[in-house]
């Protein structure tokens, strides 16, 4: 059973032999409540890295919205349960005060990949995301870091902060794991309703709609119209946005005429969902 490990010094006391040794050690960074998703991760690293450190901490600086971190899933035990059988070497909970005592007085800020998709409709989110990244880098000393494409702005950005402050730390990105309906597993599916979990799958289904479509040369003012009606008839009751982007740099296009994904974020029934899928 790996040791939970929640004190800042201790973790340096535990990860310095193992750099001494040269060992290689992995971290996979994650707010908890772990699915599948999160599992593939850890399943990647251990396949790369002679350690594996877990790390579960529900960021406070990445949510822009109070409520939305009050509800968010918090799921400890089982979390600590769920990784038993990768034979991981920690699990790091660092307690809130470890991440930002009350003189903390720092924001690292990636310019450029956050003004678009959840760098607009999350202010602040990008700046929470990449200020605790670079922490849990320099704390566990990671040679390798895992992260899902499912949140592909965030695996950009975390790459992008990584190389602008040299910190020796290579990111690798990892496919999407879905239900078998196509809905992308994420911790917040955990906040449906029955009633909404019947309509989730429907953004990956018009999403991939849509990509077909783009593959065959549509633009996207042709595909678009239809795409939100159905989104509209399913129940989903806002899209922040449903946008097709370069998947190098995040340029907003009309027809995916480079490697390109489409990104689409939308409400249904009081939770955010998220996806993206290559076109
Ligand atoms: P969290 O949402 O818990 O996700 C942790 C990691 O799991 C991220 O790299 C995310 O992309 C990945 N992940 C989530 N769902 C996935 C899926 N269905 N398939 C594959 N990978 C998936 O992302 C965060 O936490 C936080 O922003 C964090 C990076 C931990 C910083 O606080």
């Amino acid at each position: 059973i790996a040791p939970i490990v929640r004190d800042k010094a201790l973790l340096r006391e535990m990860v310095t032999p193992w750099k001494r040794a040269g060992e290689v050690v992995g971290v996979v960074p994650t707010m908890g409540a772990l699915h599948d998703g999160h599992l593939s991760l850890v399943a990647a690293a251990k396949a790369v890295c002679d350690r594996v450190i877990v790390t579960i901490f529900v960021n406070p600086k990445q949510f822009n919205n109070p409520e939305d971190l009050a509800n968010y899933p918090r799921t400890e035990e089982a979390d600590a349960r769920k990784l038993e059988r990768f034979d991981v070497d920690a699990i790091w909970v660092p307690d809130g005060d470890q991440m930002y005592p009350e003189c903390f007085g720092t924001t690292v800020s990636v310019t450029g990949l956050t003004n678009c998709l959840c760098g607009t409709s999350r202010p602040g989110h990008f700046e929470g995301v990449a200020t605790v990244v670079a922490k849990l880098f320099l704390q566990t000393q990671a040679d390798k870091a895992f992260f899902g494409e499912k949140d592909y702005q965030q695996l950009q950005v975390v790459t992008r902060m990584a190389a602008d402050l040299d910190i020796p730390v290579e990111v690798i990105g990892c496919p999407t794991i879905r239900e078998e309906d196509g809905l992308a597993m994420s911790s917040r599916n955990l906040l449906l309703s029955d009633r909404a979990r019947v309509y989730a799958p429907v953004l990956n289904e018009v999403m991939e709609g849509m990509a077909d479509a783009l593959r065959g040369g549509a633009a996207m003012s042709e595909v678009l119209p239809d795409a939100l009606a159905r989104l509209e008839t399913a129940g989903f009751t806002g899209v922040d946005y449903l946008e097709l982007r370069a998947a190098d740099g995040l340029a907003l296009l009309e027809r995916s005429d480079v490697p390109s994904r489409l990104f689409a974020a939308a409400w249904l029934a009081g939770v955010r969902l998220i996806d993206n899928i290559a076109v």
